[in-house]
């Protein structure tokens, strides 16, 4: 990873493309503050990342994060039990977020019995529930079939406009 050097401004929404291999992730995990850049530096509002408060940034990984012994609501859950958010408010946030993923029904099954597009709805809800101020999505879409079945308001697009506050058609 060498010469990387951009800017992304409140509200947009930014992809980088480019083959395989030739830094992506890397870029996304020195963002997120789990990989430290060997020279030069990533700053969110002035700070360096690494001093960032962590509710700052969610992050939607590659690989296929999800807890294969907790349930697709503990999962979701994840998140806003490390953050301390308990009892009533963390079960209303849950529930949103299972609907907004189109997984009604699917609150008390185990990953292994999902998708791979589910389990990766399951991974996107549980950053998204934290209402993070920057949202980083790696492949977001590789496992999604373009069936007409996709739930409009978990593509990349509905997530970053929940995330931004702005509409979006899609
Ligand atoms: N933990 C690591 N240690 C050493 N090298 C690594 C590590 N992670 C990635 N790399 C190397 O860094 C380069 C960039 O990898 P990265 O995963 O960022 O690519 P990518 O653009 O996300 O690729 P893909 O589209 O296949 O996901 C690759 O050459 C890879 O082998
Ligand atoms: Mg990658």
């Amino acid at each position: 990873m060498d010469h990387a050097s951009f800017e992304v401004l409140e509200g947009e929404f930014v992809a980088i493309v480019g083959p395989s291999g030739c830094g992506k992730s890397t870029i996304l995990n020195m963002i997120g503050g789990l990989v430290a850049p060997s020279a030069g530096a990533v700053l969110i509002d002035g700070t360096p990342v690494r001093d960032a408060a962590p509710r700052h940034v969610g992050y939607v990984f590659q690989k296929d994060t999800v807890l294969p012994w907790r349930t697709v609501a503990r999962n979701i859950a994840l998140g806003l039990e490390y953050r301390g958010v308990a009892g009533p408010e963390r079960a209303r946030r849950v529930r949103e977020a299972i609907t907004l993923a189109g997984l009604v029904g699917f609150e008390d099954a185990f990953p292994a019995t999902l998708s791979g597009g589910m389990r990766q709805r399951v991974a996107l809800m549980r950053t998204l529930v934290v209402d993070p101020e920057i949202l980083l999505m790696d492949e977001p879409t590789r496992s999604r079939a373009p069936a007409p079945s996709t739930p409009t308001s978990c593509t990349p697009r509905a997530s970053w406009a929940r995330a931004s506050g702005r509409s979006c058609a899609r």
